[in-house]
């Protein structure tokens, strides 16, 4: 379906801070320059602030910090993640979501978003709080044609890919703490939680969910939360609308993504080990089983947490909590 609104925006996108006329709006749109203004007003319902002009047209001095496709879109010009989006109010959880949709057949890269989720997933079974307008909830979509064995590979790629995003948004030092945790100075402001679907030994999808604060103030979170929880701009002291760290996070997928594909895991590892601090520190690794106490020493070639223990024996942990020992 053919939508104005989104062609609108993506014509001030690309002629920043300049105005645009309504005949050039109608051109570029297809609609009489009634539709134009119609919608210009309807933009400015939804929050998005014009200057008008007699005679220069439009100018768009600034856009809602608000989770919609036409936004996020904007601007994008990745191939394959984020060209079809799907962007809610409320939802139960994204994942949910997104797994209903893969199943129709939603193509490779589509992303399901929402303002506020009521029933958050997180790892282990866990509930991830997320309120309304401040942070992202999403889920992608991926269809890699690979073995099961690889599936570990794309969470630790989706770490390493928000990590350069958003080191490339806020400058700022993030690290991630094994397997999908992205911290800042301790404090978790990001989690990944990847789910699949597979049919005998291949992946049919893997659906990607990811929860980051991103406005949140300390007041917004529960008490329960505080001690161990941040947001962006709690560590960077900056607003940032939401749509941009998206597209940002989707161009540095797609780029990590399309290397992985072509060339193999190998340049990820490296870039996950460097953006780690899980490596070098002794660690209690926590599974539903087994309680394990060693030294984080690596990742294997397939990406799976190398650790060793005090008598020098290696153990390949899958999926686990970790907690780093003292001065370590
Ligand atoms: C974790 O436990 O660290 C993983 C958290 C993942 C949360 C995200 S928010 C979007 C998506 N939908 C969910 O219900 N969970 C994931």
């Amino acid at each position: 379906m053919r939508n104005i609104k989104h062609e609108i925006l993506k014509a001030f996108h690309e002629h920043p801070d300049q105005f645009i006329s309504g005949e050039a709006l109608s051109r570029i749109c297809n609609c009489s320059r009634t539709a134009v203004w119609k919608h210009i007003e309807e933009l400015r319902q939804e929050g998005y602030r014009f200057e008008a002009v007699r005679r220069a047209g439009y100018r768009l001095l600034a856009a809602p910090d608000v989770i919609k496709a036409e936004e996020i879109q904007a601007g994008l010009a990745t191939r394959l993640i984020g060209r079809v989006i799907h962007a809610y109010d409320d939802v139960t959880s994204t994942q949910l979501l997104a797994h209903e949709a893969a199943g129709k057949g939603a193509p490779e890269g589509t992303i399901v978003i929402a303002e506020r989720q009521t029933a958050g997933k997180g790892r282990l079974g866990r509930a991830w709080h997320s309120p309304k307008g401040t942070g992202i909830w999403m889920s992608l979509i991926i269809r890699p044609s690979m073995p099961l064995a690889k599936a570990p590979q794309l969470t630790l790629l989706t770490a390493v890919s928000l990590a350069k995003a958003i080191q490339a948004t806020y400058d700022l030092t993030v690290q991630i703490k094994w397997p999908n945790d992205l911290l800042y100075e301790g404090k978790k402001f990001c989690g990944i939680l990847t789910e699949l679907n597979a049919e005998s030994d291949r992946i049919n999808y893997l659906v990607i969910g990811i929860g980051i604060n991103v406005n949140t103030v300390e007041s917004d979170f529960p008490e329960e939360l505080k001690a161990v929880a941040t947001s962006l701009r709690i560590a960077s002291g900056k607003t940032v609308k939401r749509a941009e760290l998206i597209q940002s996070f989707c161009r540095q997928f797609e780029t990590e993504y399309e290397h992985y594909l072509a060339h193999g895991f190998e340049r990820t590892r490296a870039e996950w080990e460097s953006l780690s601090m899980s490596l070098g520190r002794m660690v209690t690794v926590r599974t539903i089983h087994t309680t394990l106490e060693g030294k984080a020493v690596g990742l294997d070639p397939e990406g799976v947490l190398i650790v060793q223990d005090a008598a020098g024996r290696q153990h390949k942990v899958y999926s686990a909590d970790i907690d780093y020992r003292a001065n370590s």
